[in-house]
């Protein structure tokens, strides 16, 4: 076994860290109160490659393994978690779906595009009666021939308004279950799609959550992902590496959290001395730590079983459902290191905590991790 990181791991690691402090941290308090998506942030972490970073560079990605991913997504989400979202959902949600399973006309349309961020994309997968229970798909794409016709709801779809490419999950033939479901590609603009409000929510309020409504979208047949009923299996196969975005996200909300835990400790005074001398303050940082690089190495397992071809399914779920868990209880402890100073804005470990609970949520729930990974337990 090798723990160690390559130099170019380290390369990545570093400039994803400069690139979130230098461009993400300024302004991360005002995007987050007022819900304003970081469109030139965004614009940048594309021209830096970080939205394809995994695509092959004949289509204009960075060819870089998902450890590389990991490291950059706990480096950007310590800083900014709204970002990083973005830069999950297209790296690991679109481009990869694209990439993976789409035909060479799709991947030169719209990867070679959505690879440097020239335009984002969107996966919209969730609706109001179909969350964890996915195959409930009640969006329909009835098949006319040379066209689908799309009609329904889709919710709390990430780059909502702000994505140029939509990958919409959708049922063609109800009788066939989740085998007549299909994986479509809409264009924003297309006739009938329509943006609905933002969600004004509790964490990663600088991203951009909207429902989306469409009626009668005629979408062309050769904007389907896959053959006639692979959408689902293209929505599982596609999360199971979404997971690990997840999880490497909500590694770096614990991580920025425990950092600024452990600043603060070095120069807040009680008693007469630092309070890291208190060994209260030590304890937690002590099981902070100690989490942190339980979760950073389940994130770099799942990110191996990737590289290496291995399945990657156990083991993105674990990685996500413990991250996830440790995002939340790092940062309710970093805030109590702060004390005071915790719940207000400008010390930002309030907004981590506000962060971190989306990561048990998203891209499947603690729940539905535990029901993936028993799965595979008892196979
Ligand atoms: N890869 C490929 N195929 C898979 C798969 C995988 N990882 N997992 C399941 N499948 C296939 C199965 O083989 C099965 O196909 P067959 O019947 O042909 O063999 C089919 O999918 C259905 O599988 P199940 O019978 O296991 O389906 P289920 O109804 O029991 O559901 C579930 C399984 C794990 C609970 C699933 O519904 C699930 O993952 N739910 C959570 C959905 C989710 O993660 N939503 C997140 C929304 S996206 C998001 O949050 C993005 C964002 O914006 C940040």
């Amino acid at each position: 076994m090798n723990f160690q990181l390559t130099e170019e791991h380290l390369a990545v690691q570093a400039a994803a860290r400069e690139f979130a402090q230098t461009e993400l941290l300024p302004g991360v308090i005002e995007r987050d109160e007022h819900q304003k998506f970081p469109a030139e942030q965004i614009k940048k972490m594309g021209e830096l490659g970080f939205l394809g970073m995994m695509v092959d560079p004949k289509y204009n990605g960075g060819g870089m393994d998902t450890i590389s991913y990991v490291l950059a997504m706990e480096e950007i989400s310590k800083v900014d978690a709204s970002a990083s979202v973005v830069m999950s959902v297209n790296n690991s949600l679109v481009c990869w779906g694209i990439e993976k399973y789409g035909n060479e006309e799709q991947k030169q349309k719209y990867l070679t595009k959505l690879a440097t961020g020239e335009i984002i994309g969107a996966f919209c997968l969730s609706e109001p009666e179909a969350g964890s229970d996915a195959t409930s798909q009640r969006t329909t794409a009835e098949d006319k021939g040379d066209y689908y016709l799309l009609n329904g709801t889709k919710n709390w779809i990430t780059n909502g308004s702000s994505a140029s490419v939509y990958i919409v999950i959708a049922q063609t033939d109800v009788a066939k279950g989740h085998r007549g479901i299909n994986a479509l590609i809409v264009e924003r603009g297309m006739e009938g799609f329509e943006i609905g409000p933002k969600e004004n929510k509790l964490g990663i309020r600088g991203s951009d959550t909207h429902s989306l409504m469409f009626t009668d979208v005629k979408v062309p047949k050769e904007n389907r992902i896959g053959e006639d009923g692979f959408g689902f299996k293209f929505a599982m196969s596609t999360l199971a590496g979404g997971r690990i975005g997840i999880a490497s996200q909500a590694l770096g909300i614990a991580s920025g959290a425990y950092e600024l835990a452990v600043k603060y400790s070095k120069e807040r005074k009680a008693f007469g001395v630092e309070i890291s001398k208190h060994q209260a303050i030590q304890f937690k940082l002590a099981d902070m730590a100690t989490n942190i690089e339980a979760a950073r190495l389940l994130c770099l397992q799942a990110a191996y079983d990737k590289d290496t071809h291995a399945d990657y399914g156990k083991s993105g779920a674990m990685a996500k459902l413990f991250a996830s868990k440790v995002a939340m209880d790092t940062t309710i402890e970093a805030v109590q290191v702060h004390g005071g100073y915790g719940f207000v804005k400008e010390y930002h470990v309030e907004r981590l905590m506000r962060d971190a609970k989306i990561t048990q949520i998203y891209e499947g729930t603690s729940e539905i991790q535990k029901i993936v990974i028993s799965r595979e337990l008892l196979k």
